[in-house]
Parts: structure tokens; C-alpha cells; sequence
């Protein structure tokens, strides 16, 4: 089995940049967990029960449009604490970790609870402020209207929600390295989580 690696971290922390930068300097696959919740959200959105969308997710569902805007972020959160809707996707994240090449999976909850046996584990993370407004530059390019204000309370809610949730919370597992980008661009950030990595003998 090839080289699984779980980075876990609260929204905007840079844990998708690192997690596709990681997955293209060792070849590996690079799978958003992030995308299955916001897809459940956007159905439930549309009306469907949450469950039952988590339970039928296809793999197009991954493209709808919108997935990546605030709208889909709070309502993944908010399904992303029903415990069905997290079991019924943990085949498909434990599957793409075991693809014969190795993967990097980034989430809340890839360290604890989907593959805990890991061998490298990074916990990526930044001051709030700093997230927001990072998220804030990225919506903006995407054509979304909204103020630093939203993105911070869209971001806190998210947090507290995530983190305080009884079925697999946000937090960094025991073995994992946390990576603090508050203070470094994202190119000194992946240096850093290449030189863990490395250092694990990967
Ligand atoms: O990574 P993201 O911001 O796109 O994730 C959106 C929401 O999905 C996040 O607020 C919580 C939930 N999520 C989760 O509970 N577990 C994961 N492994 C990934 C995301």
C-alpha cells in the first residue's frame, strides 16, 4: 500500500493548498473531504433529506456548482454533524486513502477517525483573522459578494460547530504535527509540511 498522509485543520487554514502541493511533489492522490460534506449540504439545500443524499452520493455530485461558495460551507458543517451522514462516507474517504499510489487527505477528522493509522499526520492551523481573510481573497476572486465580517462569523460558527460536535470533532490527533500558517506565506508552509514528510522516512 502506498504513502497515506491525513491533514486535518479548521476552514481557510491552508490545509487544501499543502494537502495539493504534497500530493503533487510525492505523486500521490489528493482527495478534499470537505467537498463530500458541502455536496451533502447543497442537496440538502435543494430539499432532500441529509441522510439520504449522503448515503446515494455520486461521484459527479463532487462538480455541482457553488460547492465552494459560504452558502454550501455552513450547510456541510451542519450535516457534517449527523452521524449518518458521516458514516455513510467513510468507505469512499478509507478506499481513495488505500489507492495503491499513496494519497493525501485533508478534513476535520482524517487523523482520528478515517485513518488513524497515518504515518504522517499534519494539523494545520491559523489565527481566525488571518483565515478570514485569506477565505475572503478567494471568494471575492470567485465572484462572491461578501464582507470580512461575514467570512469571520462564517468562519467562527463553522469553527465552534465543527470542533464541538460529538461524532468525530475537529482536533488534531495525538501523534499529529501541528503546522502554525499565521505568520508564513504558503510557499515557507509547504516547504515545512515537505520537510515533515521527509523527515517521516516518507
Ligand atoms: O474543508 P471545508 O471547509 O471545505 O469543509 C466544509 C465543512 O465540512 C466543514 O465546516 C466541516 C465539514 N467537514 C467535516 O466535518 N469533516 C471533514 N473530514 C471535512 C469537512
Amino acid at each position: 500500500m502506498g504513502l497515506t498522509i491525513a491533514i486535518d485543520g479548521p476552514a481557510a487554514s491552508g490545509k487544501g493548498t499543502i494537502g495539493r502541493a504534497l500530493a503533487a511533489h510525492f505523486g500521490l492522490g489528493y482527495l478534499d473531504t470537505g467537498l463530500l460534506y458541502r455536496a451533502v449540504g447543497r442537496r440538502m439545500l435543494d430539499g432532500e433529506d441529509p441522510i439520504e443524499a449522503a448515503q446515494s452520493l455520486r461521484a459527479e455530485d463532487l462538480e455541482a456548482d457553488g460547492l465552494r461558495g459560504p452558502e454550501a460551507a455552513q450547510a456541510a458543517s451542519k450535516v457534517a454533524a449527523i452521524p449518518e451522514v458521516r458514516a455513510a462516507l467513510v468507505d469512499f474517504q478509507r478506499a481513495f486513502a488505500a489507492r495503491e499510489g499513496g494519497a493525501v487527505l485533508d478534513g476535520r477528522d482524517i487523523g482520528t477517525v478515517i485513518c488513524p493509522e497515518a504515518p504522517v499526520k499534519i494539523f494545520v492551523t491559523a489565527d481566525a483573522e488571518v483565515r478570514a481573510e485569506r477565505r475572503l481573497r478567494d471568494l471575492v476572486a470567485g465572484g462572491h459578494a461578501v464582507t470580512l465580517d461575514e467570512v469571520l462569523e462564517d468562519i467562527r460558527a463553522r469553527d465552534a460547530r465543527d470542533a464541538g460536535r460529538s461524532d468525530a470533532p475537529m482536533r488534531a490527533a495525538e501523534d499529529a504535527v501541528r503546522l502554525d500558517t499565521t505568520r508564513i506565506g504558503i510557499d515557507e508552509a509547504v516547504a515545512a509540511a515537505v520537510a515533515l514528510v521527509e523527515r517521516a522516512g516518507a
